[in-house]
């Protein structure tokens, strides 16, 4: 059984999170944990149309981001890692600074702390300075960013298909078996 954290923040490419979700509900060893920033809630319903309530379904416990009592505040329990997906600058920068003053904040820091799995899907271009240096920043804490770039050597007809295959990196990242695109090499 793994235990993962999901972290929804407000930026553009909000459905990538849903992506992830749909595929981690449907496996029966994974547990998930959620939680969406208000500003996240806001862009879901503007970009994807969906209503909150059915992307709060998605996971197995979801948390408000004010809740600081919640399980996924403490390192003491015990996770397999984390993905902020997609994460904005804003987020990248509390992360960066050790700034937890919402629950996925503090969610992220712990895993740094712990030395645990850490996946931001940094959603921005073009970068400024500071973005970059928050992003070595974060590497060099022992977390991974993973902007969700194109990949058409998988021939993706779909934006579908791009997101799976952003989704299927990511779930490589966090050793979760997945045929979410087409592996170089794999014909
Ligand atoms: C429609 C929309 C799209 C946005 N897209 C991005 C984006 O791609 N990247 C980013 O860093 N911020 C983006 N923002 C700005 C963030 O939502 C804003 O910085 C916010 O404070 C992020 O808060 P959060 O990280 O707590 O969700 C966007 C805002 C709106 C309204």
């Amino acid at each position: 059984m793994k235990r993962i954290i999901v972290g929804i923040t407000g930026t553009s490419e909000v459905s990538l999170a849903l992506t992830l979700l749909e595929f981690l509900k449907k496996q029966k060893n994974i547990e998930t944990h959620l939680v969406i920033t208000e500003q996240a809630d806001k862009i879901l319903k503007h970009e994807t149309g969906k209503d909150i309530e059915d992307v709060r379904k998605l996971a197995d416990h979801v948390y408000d981001q004010k809740d600081f009592f919640s399980p996924i505040a403490s390192g003491s329990f015990k996770t397999d890692g984390m993905i902020i997906i997609p994460c904005s600058m804003k987020t990248l920068a509390g992360v960066a600074n050790g700034f937890s003053d919402n629950l996925l904040l503090r969610a992220a820091d712990v895993m740094l702390k712990e030395r645990r799995k850490l996946v931001l899907v940094t959603r921005e271009t073009p970068l400024n300075y500071i973005h970059i240096k928050n992003m070595e920043t974060v590497t060099k804490a022992g977390g991974i960013i993973l902007p969700p770039v194109m990949s058409l050597y998988s021939k993706p007809k779909t934006i579908e298909d791009m997101e799976k295959h952003i989704v299927g990196k990511i779930l490589d990242i966090m050793d979760i078996e997945n045929n979410l695109y087409r592996r170089w090499g794999s014909e």
